[in-house]
């Protein structure tokens, strides 16, 4: 892994991902190494973020790194005009690994191939959150004890919520079986069903969240992303699609975990926050570990 660019979680390979998890262990259990000592890494969010952004300053912070970056592209020379190309190529002369987030799909990609340091990619528009991928991958792994063969339902948005995405290709080696449930306006894009078909693995796709929640193993919520619809009436018509309630999970299995990537808005009722099937704030927690995993796996410092 040292020296590569993390854009789409399709860039590792199923032992890396393993490597990874089994270093944010490492990570989780000894948090505070001086290891990025002397590193500089830049952290360039041109769209908002909470978790992804802090968890990885702390994750630098934690281990003697350095961060240079911004959290509002409004304060630099982009608002001029200044290209992606040419902010990429800058920055690279300042650090040692880029972390970038961008509302256009590709523009990881792009940055890519034109920075002289590794980009990590903190989401590209509807398209990939890799990072995201590894610490929900952690969670899963943390909380089932096992990766495969994991019954995973994912709700909601799963044309535009790129964190969907990335987790079932990542979770596809895994031999999963997935449950997707979402209106018929936001449905799992059929590129990603038919990866699985190629890989002749079973996925079930419907409207009703009730009917198959005993079976699940994993819950995966998503928000609606309101900031990639363009028609905000087709937004309306579908921002209360589902509503995670408490009563609902009464028959799910014991040890069924409720993930959501976060910021949540109101997809999950708080009156699940106190139920033991939540697991979603010990999710953000855990992309702390597997931040410090990943950023040094790619500096080559572990
Ligand atoms: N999960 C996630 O990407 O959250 P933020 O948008 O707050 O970074």
């Amino acid at each position: 892994m040292k020296n590569k660019s993390l854009v789409s979680i399709t860039d590792f390979t199923k032992e890396e991902y393993l490597r990874i998890l089994e270093l944010a262990a490492e990570f989780e259990a000894k948090p505070r190494q001086d290891i990025l000592k002397g590193y500089v890494i830049s952290t360039l969010f041109f769209e908002p973020s909470t978790r992804t952004r802090l968890s990885f300053e702390t994750a630098i912070n934690g281990l003697g790194g350095r961060v240079i970056g911004f959290s509002d592209s409004g304060a630099t020379s982009a608002s001029k005009g200044e290209t992606l190309h040419d902010t990429i190529k800058m920055v690279s002369n300042y650090a040692d690994l880029i972390v970038m987030r961008h509302p256009l799909e590709g523009a990881a990609r792009l940055a890519s191939e034109v920075s002289s340091v590794p980009i990590v990619n903190a989401g590209d528009g509807a398209n990939q959150h890799p990072t995201q991928t590894l610490l929900d991958m952690y969670s899963i792994l943390k909380t089932q004890g096992r990766l495969e063969n994991q019954k995973i339902f994912m709700v909601g948005d799963l044309k535009y919520g790129r964190t969907v995405h990335s987790l079932l290709q990542a979770m596809s080696l895994f031999n999963p079986t997935f449950y997707f449930i979402s209106p018929e306006e936001l449905k799992m894009p059929a590129t990603y069903k038919l990866h699985l078909e190629k890989m002749g693995l079973n996925f079930h796709e419907g409207k009703d969240l009730i009917q198959f929640l005993p079976e699940a193993d994993i819950i995966y919520m998503t928000r609606v992303q309101q900031e990639r619809f363009t028609d905000p009436i087709e937004y309306e018509r579908v921002k209360n699609a589902y509503i995670l309630r408490r009563d609902m999970l009464k028959d799910c299995k014991e040890t069924m975990k409720v993930l959501h990537p976060l910021p949540r808005v109101n997809e999950i009722h708080t009156d699940v926050d106190s139920s033991p099937h939540a697991y979603y704030f010990d999710q953000a927690r855990n992309g702390v570990y597997v931040r410090m995993a990943i950023l040094s796996a790619i500096l080559g410092v572990k």
